[in-house]
């Protein structure tokens, strides 16, 4: 069976000469719930990026569905990102603008220029709209400032966004590392429903190994650039915790959970510090605003 993403010896060296990605190579289904964990700066980021070439590999291969992203351009590239939702730690919203057209933007891409920016959505994406605030239940703040929303709703705000696309994969970067872990699984569950409801391939990065245990159906975890583990969630042992985060790393507590959590932990407090983004990156991050 052809996997519905390969990926193929990819690579990344930046141009300050940070090897980011050592030859990834992996297969994901259709269907699959795929978390990425790793101490920081081991290539989470880096690798979602590369899938839909909002960073281009510098070398190897990613093939969606049989088609290949890296060799993609201009109307081929744009029409593969619309099968790919993304959404980001920090939200990404117009956080001037109303919850409402902060969705509806996610359509952009399926209507031409002019009508985009002549501004009147159709009759089709406003109930679309409408339809995907209700599923992550804010529909009743479609006309509130962005701003306005706590943490966890926004994010509710990028998930409906991306939904805007109709995607089959969604690219998740720690949508859930600016909140507190009671908001992260709110989070969580809604991407849960519509990996297992709509069969939405979800690759999602997360610090957490306690939620990548809880929702992930594989977890990848990545090591200076390379795969150090692939596998199912519950393999991941005391050792394996060990030879992915270091020797001086322990699992620890998080507070307060759902109860379907079992043994709530967190590598961070064994982590180095983030690190903090380079004036390119930041760059980088306004340039997909
Ligand atoms: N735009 C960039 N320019 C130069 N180096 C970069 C850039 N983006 C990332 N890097 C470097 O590439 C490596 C991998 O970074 P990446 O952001 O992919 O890691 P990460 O696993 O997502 O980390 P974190 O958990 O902190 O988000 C790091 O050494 C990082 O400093
Ligand atoms: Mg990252």
């Amino acid at each position: 069976m052809t996997a519905f993403l390969r990926l193929e010896e990819i690579t990344k060296t930046y141009p300050s000469g940070t090897r980011a990605l050592d030859g990834i190579s992996l297969d994901v289904q259709r269907g699959e719930f795929v978390v990425l964990i790793g101490l920081s700066g081991s290539g989470k980021s880096t690798l979602l990026r590369c899938i839909n070439k909002l960073v281009e590999p510098s070398g190897g291969r990613v093939i969606l569905d049989g088609i290949d992203v890296t060799a993609a351009k201009g109307a081929e590239l744009r029409r593969i990102r619309r099968r790919i939702g993304m959404i980001f730690q920090q939200f990404n919203l117009v956080r001037r603008m109303s919850v409402f057209s902060n969705v509806i933007a996610g359509r952009l891409g399926y209507r031409s220029i002019w009508r985009t920016v002549a501004g009147r959505p159709t009759r089709t994406d406003v109930a679309l709209a409408f339809e995907n605030l209700g599923r992550v239940g804010i529909a009743d703040r479609a006309f509130q400032r962005a701003d306005a929303l706590s943490g966890g709703q926004q994010q509710r705000v990028g998930i409906a966004r991306a939904l805007m696309q109709e995607p089959d994969l969604m690219l998740a970067d720690e949508p859930v590392a600016s909140l507190d872990p009671a908001t992260s699984h709110s989070v969580m569950k809604y991407l849960e429903e519509i990996n297992k409801k709509d069969r939405i391939t979800v690759i999602c990065s997360l610090h957490f190994l306690s939620l990548a245990r809880r929702y992930g159906s594989r977890v990848i975890a990545l090591k200076a650039g390379k795969v150090a583990f692939d596998g199912l969630p519950a393999e991941i042992d005391e050792r394996r915790f060990k030879e992915i985060y270091g020797e001086d790393a322990v699992e620890v507590e998080i507070g307060p959970t759902s109860e379907s959590e079992r043994g709530a932990a967190s590598p961070r407090q064994a982590s180095p510090p983030a690190l903090s983004a380079s004036p390119e990156r930041s760059a980088e991050i306004e340039q997909e605003r």
